[in-house]
């Protein structure tokens, strides 16, 4: 029987809708509309039709966004000053310096540099450790928490159950092990990782009743890697050429869907599945930041 497909387009829009009737609640209460600011830097057209699909979906449930396009030119200093801008701006709720950024620019400092509060990605180490430790008041990164979001409300809560978790990026692999590692909502797994030095591959991702995919290779993962009745998450979005499509190419994920979809009990597609529940959390975390009120901090 053919899998189960977890779309995550479908469960982006419910979570769309509830951030907006939160987003109305507060505006009646009296309270700012909460605000976004995006930072772009350089002219990478996948960078900026991801900026351009987070501002759309911000606007649509009523935050008020902002776009700060700079040049991919721009000083690790100048774009330090930027971030430090946003901080002070009591208009800002959430910070976003969209990655990759360029060469002479220090990544790591200049996500130290967000105020943690503001921290909508989640990828501050204060934001990360407090992920790590199991405190509340911690905004979590997008990717990993949509994929959370996915799997208990289509009914695969991963609490007790064995997840394998194959990469172990710092944007995805890590905080999504926190994530299942911790007590309560959503957690509560038993937790496997693997990367690129795992021995035998294949027969660690047997072990998986839930099995999370985020390595960057199209169908890296085929039928004989996943227990049969497993439910299959792929996080990864890979361009393959495609001449029949009009831009060139399309997007695959990690996992070769038609063979797995025959042995796995449920699985997300790509695109529709991991992709949209990201925006929708960044602009949950919106929110959320809003509410834990840092606007104007450091002005
Ligand atoms: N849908 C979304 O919202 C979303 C968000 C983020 C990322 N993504 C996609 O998810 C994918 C992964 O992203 P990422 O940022 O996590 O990538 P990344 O930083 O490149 O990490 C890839 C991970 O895969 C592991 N890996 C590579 N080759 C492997 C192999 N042969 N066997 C086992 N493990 C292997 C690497 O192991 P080592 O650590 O040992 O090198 C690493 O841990 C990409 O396609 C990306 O575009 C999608």
């Amino acid at each position: 029987m053919a899998a189960e497909i977890i779309s995550g387009t479908e469960m982006a829009r419910t979570i769309r809708a509830e951030v907006g009737e939160e987003v109305a609640r507060m505006k009646e209460g009296g309270a700012r509309v909460p605000g976004l600011a995006t930072v772009l830097v350089g002219e990478d057209p996948a960078s900026r039709a991801y900026v351009s699909m987070k501002n759309r979906a911000a606007e649509e449930v009523g935050i008020l966004s902002r776009q700060i396009d700079l040049p991919a030119s721009i000083s690790h200093e100048e774009l330090l000053g930027w971030v430090e801008g946003l901080n002070a701006d009591p208009e800002v709720d959430g910070i976003l310096v969209q990655l990759p950024l360029p060469e002479q620019v220090m990544e790591a400092q200049i996500l130290e540099s967000i105020h943690p509060y503001k921290d909508v990605d989640g990828f501050h180490p204060v934001n990360v450790g407090r992920l790590l430790s199991g405190t509340p008041d911690v905004l979590i990164p997008c990717t990993p928490q949509g994929i959370i979001e996915l799997l208990v409300r289509s009914g695969h809560d991963p609490s007790g159950r064995h997840v394998v978790m194959v990469g172990r990026s710092n944007i995805v692999g890590k905080p999504m092990i926190s994530l299942l590692l911790g007590r309560g909502r959503g957690g509560d797994a038993t937790v496997t990782v693997a990367h690129s030095r795992t021995r035998d591959l294949a027969e660690v991702t047997r072990m998986g009743e839930i099995l999370i995919v985020a390595v960057g290779r199209p169908g890296f993962v085929t039928a004989e890697m996943v227990r049969p009745g497993a439910v299959v998450i792929d996080v990864g979005v890979n361009r393959v050429d495609d001449p029949s499509s009009e831009k060139g190419y399309r997007l695959v994920g990690d996992v070769d869907f038609e063979g797995v979809s025959r042995v796995a009990s449920a699985m997300t597609p790509v695109p529709g599945g991991v992709g949209p529940m990201t925006i929708a959390m960044l602009l949950s975390n919106t929110v959320s930041a809003a509410k834990t009120g840092a606007g104007g901090f450091g002005g």
